[in-house]
């Protein structure tokens, strides 16, 4: 319903929409309208891997006009022309892209592409045959600095678009493993849940990592974190693999970041109701104020729980916001709304705009 609001609105009527919202279902928008203005302050170049598609252009359309971004489309210049033309958009300015006809760029690109994995299988011409695909292409832009942010994942498989990224940006230093996040706005504070998207069965040490990249990034988000580790059990209360990583992990958290509050393993119930923990566990360090930051012991969980809670509705989540790139590259959920997207390049932006300091 949200999407084909947005769709048949005219563009004038965005914030309108976000007032609508806001009033018809209770949804907090300050964090979102905190991003986005911050955003307007300095638009970066994004870079959307995938132009061809009336979704992405929309959105495009929309961040140009509200300055929140500068974008660059790529694909083939005749099909978008013809999307916005048969649309009525207007996206004069953004620059197009077909990585197909760039043969210097792809010949420049595909030789840094070798040097950097001509050790990890990549030929000379696999390379060449790579820049071909537009999500190579558009990495290869952020690695150069041609660009500051990337957007992809609209039309393909999550794991799909992340592996060209993962292999030409790649990790931030100091990080061993990259993870993504969801924001859920209710009618309260915002909700953080991680990992949503990338680390299929982490252990207890890549929960430690991906408690830490988790809790940067909320504070990325002018929040401070109160994390708890989730599971099947309440600290203990049952023996097992899960919840035995998930105590693991709280123990080996709570010694790496001695300024952060975290507390588990625990089911999310308790991690949620404060009642619930001064109640039963009043020994939690988070009895005080509950939990706002969720980590999930493995990818099965925080995927489902993430995409539950967006279909039955009541909340809006936004994401995934992917932490820890060595540039600021977000891979869509496959079929986000325009208002998706447009919520991820206002995220993408400011993350590029805080490059040098502490950014997702
Ligand atoms: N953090 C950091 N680096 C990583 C990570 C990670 N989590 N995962 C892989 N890498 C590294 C690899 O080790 C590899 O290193 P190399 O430079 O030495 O080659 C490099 O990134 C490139 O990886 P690939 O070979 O392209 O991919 P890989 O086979 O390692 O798989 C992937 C990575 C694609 C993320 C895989 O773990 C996966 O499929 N995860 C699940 C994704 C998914 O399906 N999510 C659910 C849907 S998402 C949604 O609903 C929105």
């Amino acid at each position: 319903a949200m999407e084909s609001g947005v769709a048949r609105r005219p563009i004038t009527d965005w914030e309108a929409y976000e007032v609508e919202l806001k009033e018809r279902i209770g949804i907090d928008q300050k964090l979102m309208s905190r991003i986005t203005t911050q955003a307007k302050k300095d638009p970066k170049t994004v870079v959307f891997a995938e132009a061809d598609n009336y979704k992405i252009l929309k959105a495009a359309q929309i961040v140009q006009e509200q300055r929140i971004a500068k974008p660059i489309l790529l694909g083939n210049p005749e099909r978008i022309k013809a999307i916005i033309e048969e649309n009525n958009m207007d996206l004069h300015g953004a620059q197009i892209i077909d990585p197909l006809v760039e043969e210097a760029k792809k010949e420049e690109f595909a030789q840094i592409l070798y040097k950097k994995r001509q050790r990890k299988g990549v030929t000379l011409f696999d390379a060449r045959r790579l820049m071909r695909d537009r999500n190579y292409f558009g990495s290869m832009m952020l690695h150069t600095g041609e660009a500051d942010a990337l957007i992809s994942g609209l039309t393909r498989d999550y794991s799909k678009t992340i592996s060209p990224a993962l292999q030409v940006i790649g990790v931030e230093e100091g990080i061993n493993k990259v993870a993504g996040m969801y924001i859920v706005l209710g009618q309260k504070e915002p909700y953080f849940f991680a990992d949503t998207t990338v680390n299929v069965n982490p252990t207890a040490d890549e929960l430690v990592d991906i408690i830490g990249l988790t809790a940067r990034t909320v504070r990325f988000f002018d929040t401070e974190p109160r994390v708890a580790m989730l599971s099947f059990s309440n600290f203990g209360s049952v023996r097992g693999d899960i919840p035995d990583k998930g105590a693991e992990a709280v123990r080996k958290a709570k010694q790496r970041y001695p300024d952060l509050l975290i507390d588990g393993e625990m089911q999310a119930n308790t991690a949620l109701n404060k009642n619930m923990l001064r109640e039963h566990y009043p020994f939690s360090e988070l009895a005080e104020k509950g939990a706002n930051t969720l980590v999930f012991p493995t990818l099965t969980a925080g995927n489902i729980a993430y995409k539950l809670l967006q279909e039955i509705g009541g909340v809006e989540v936004i994401g995934p916001v992917l932490m820890g790139m060595r540039k600021p590259v977000h891979i869509l959920q496959l079929g986000s709304s325009i208002r998706d997207i447009v919520n991820m390049v206002a995220i993408a932006v400011v993350d590029a705009q805080n490059y040098n300091n502490q950014h997702i």
